[in-house]
C-alpha cells in the first residue's frame, strides 16, 4: 500500500504575518531532511512562488506549463475544447533540494467569481493532486489571507493546518474566529482536518505589549500553541528576495529556530 501523504496548509485571516515565510522553509526543511515535498502557492499574490523563482521564470513556466490557476478552473485558464493541463505539465521540479512547486498567478483573485455556479468547487485541487500525491511525502499549501474559494480548496485537500501569527494584538483577536470558521467550513464538507498548531511568528525586539499579547494567546489556546517561535531577522526576507530557503542565507540562529518549529510541526503532524 502507499503511504499516506500528509497535507499541511498554512492559514490566517491577517496578512504579514509569516504564512508563506512558514510555508516555504518547512517545505524547504522537508526537502533537506530527505522528504519528497511539494509546495503548492494558492495565493494570487504568488508570494511563495516568488520566494522560489524569479518573474522571468514564473512567466515563462506559466506560460508553457500553466499555474494553479489551471487547476482550479480560472477562466481563461483552459484551452478552447475545454481541457485543462495535467497537474504533472503544471508542476515545476526541484526548486529546492527535493521539493516541487506548483506556482500561483494572479488571476486567483476573481476565481470566486469564475467558479461562482461550479459545482463541487472546494474540491478541484483535491481532484487535481491525486495523480501525483503519492510522489510526495508531504505536501505544503501556502494560503491567501481569507477564507474564499482557493484557501478552500487548500483546506479540502489538506489533512492538517497550521496559524501562523505575529503577537500584536490585533493579529491575536482574529485567531478565534478563524479556528471557528475553519471548523465550520470542515463541518460543512464533512471533512476531517487536523488543527497542527498557532506558530507564533516574526517575533520583534523585546516590548511589553508583544509579551502580554503572547502569553494572552499561549493561556487562552494553550497547547495548540508551539513551543519554539519565530523571531524577526532580516535574512528571512532577504532569503525569499534570493529565491532560496533560510538555510542557505549564513544566519544560524534563523536557521535554528525555523528547523526547530519544522521539527515541531513534522512531531505534531505524525510525520
Ligand atoms: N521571521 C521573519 N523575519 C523577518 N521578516 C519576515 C519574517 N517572516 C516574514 N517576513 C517578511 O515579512 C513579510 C510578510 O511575511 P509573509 O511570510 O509574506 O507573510 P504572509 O504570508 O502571512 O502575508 C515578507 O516580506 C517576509 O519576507
Ligand atoms: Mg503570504
Amino acid at each position: 500500500m502507499s503511504p499516506t501523504v500528509v497535507t499541511l496548509s498554512c492559514v490566517n485571516l491577517k496578512g504579514g504575518v509569516g504564512k508563506t515565510a512558514l510555508a516555504v522553509n518547512f517545505a524547504a526543511y522537508c526537502g533537506t531532511s530527505g522528504r519528497p515535498t511539494l509546495l503548492i502557492d494558492l495565493d494570487p499574490q504568488t508570494n511563495a512562488t516568488f520566494s522560489c523563482i524569479d518573474v522571468d521564470e514564473w512567466e515563462r513556466h506559466a506560460a508553457r506549463h500553466g499555474t494553479v490557476a489551471d487547476l482550479l478552473g480560472a477562466r481563461d485558464h483552459a484551452s478552447a475544447e475545454g481541457k485543462q493541463r495535467s497537474v504533472e505539465s503544471i508542476i515545476r521540479r526541484n526548486v529546492f533540494e527535493n521539493v516541487d512547486l506548483i506556482p500561483s498567478h494572479l488571476d486567483l483573485f476573481t476565481i470566486d467569481l469564475d467558479l461562482a455556479s461550479a459545482t463541487a468547487r472546494e474540491f478541484k485541487l483535491r481532484r487535481a493532486i491525486k495523480p501525483i500525491e503519492n510522489d510526495y511525502e508531504i505536501i505544503v499549501c501556502d494560503c491567501p489571507p481569507n477564507l474564499t474559494i482557493p484557501t478552500q480548496n487548500a483546506l479540502a485537500a489538506s489533512t492538517h493546518y497550521v496559524v501562523p501569527v505575529s503577537p500584536d494584538y490585533l493579529s491575536g483577536l482574529g485567531i478565534g474566529l478563524l479556528l471557528t470558521r475553519v471548523n465550520k467550513f470542515c463541518g460543512d464538507l464533512e471533512h476531517e482536518l487536523e488543527n497542527a498548531g498557532i506558530v507564533i511568528s516574526r517575533v520583534g525586539r523585546r516590548a511589553l505589549h508583544r509579551e502580554m499579547t503572547v502569553a494572552a494567546i499561549r493561556e487562552r489556546f494553550k497547547d495548540l500553541v508551539l513551543t519554539h517561535t519565530i523571531s524577526e531577522r532580516v535574512k528571512v526576507s532577504e532569503s525569499a528576495a534570493a529565491n532560496r530557503p533560510i538555510f542557505d542565507m549564513g544566519d544560524s540562529k534563523a536557521s535554528e529556530e525555523f528547523t526547530e518549529i519544522s521539527e515541531e510541526i513534522l512531531e505534531r503532524i505524525g510525520v
